[in-house]
């Protein structure tokens, strides 16, 4: 077996500080979430702010789904990387860091460009599945607990070969480990099986932030 580089804040920073340049509205969205103490964690870190950015580069997706938004970082970072006509749906249940987030996206002048939908996201996904609307791209970051869920609606209006991500799915290393056992873990580590076992999807888990799994539909 290779041996990988075990990574450690001091590399992150070093890596951040050599990637792209975040957005000024991208930092500001940071910043308000550093306020907001323990919650804060909820949001995708610089390093998978940059991974989005690349990956909207290379495949040019025309229609971005998004669950779970919070204050909006990732939605921005799609948002900013995509084309001006890509159109981004964003789902969220939260009133209030919906309005927070709607603010990021004006003051970004990128609202045109993205359809926040505030509802439980299980009811808007159905809609979205009745309504045959079809995404080339899904990112997937909301409760883990309805992950299987949200990813067997999402194939459905995904376009071939379109790509689902989905945020923490290596949940602080959690997963690798036999003596966690907790309910999220074991939520994680029984989506992750159920990917692998998918032969919709061609896919890869990437350590970047708390784990991606990247998802190519076939
Ligand atoms: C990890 S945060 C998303 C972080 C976001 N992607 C970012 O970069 O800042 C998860 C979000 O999922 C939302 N959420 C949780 N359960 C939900 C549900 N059943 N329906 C819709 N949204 C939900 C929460 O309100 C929260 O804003």
């Amino acid at each position: 077996m290779g041996s990988n580089l075990q990574l450690n804040s001091q590399i992150e920073n070093y890596i951040n500080n050599n990637s792209i340049d975040l957005h000024p509205v991208q930092k500001e969205i940071i910043k308000y979430n550093e306020k907001l103490g323990e919650i804060k964690k909820m949001q995708i870190s610089v390093s998978q702010c940059h991974f989005l950015h690349f990956i909207i580069k290379i495949t040019n997706p025309k229609n971005i789904l998004e669950i779970g938004t919070f204050t909006g970082l990732s939605t921005l970072t799609m948002a900013l990387a995509s084309n001006d006509d890509t159109l981004i749906t964003a789902l969220d249940k939260n009133e209030e860091t919906s309005k927070t987030a709607r603010s990021f996206f004006d003051k970004a002048n990128l609202s045109k460009k993205i359809n926040l939908l505030v509802n439980n996201a299980k009811k808007s996904l159905e809609d979205l599945v009745n309504s045959n609307k079809y995404f080339d791209m899904v990112f997937i970051d909301a409760d883990k607990e309805n992950y299987i869920d949200y990813f067997e609606k999402s194939i459905k209006i995904t376009n071939n070969s379109g790509i689902i991500i989905t945020d923490n799915v290596l949940w602080y290393g959690d997963v690798a480990n036999e003596d966690k056992n907790d309910r999220l873990t074991v939520k994680i580590r029984e989506f992750n099986s159920y990917i692998k076992k998918n032969n919709k999807v061609e896919s890869l888990i990437l350590p970047i932030g708390d784990g991606l799994s990247i998802c190519r539909k076939l």
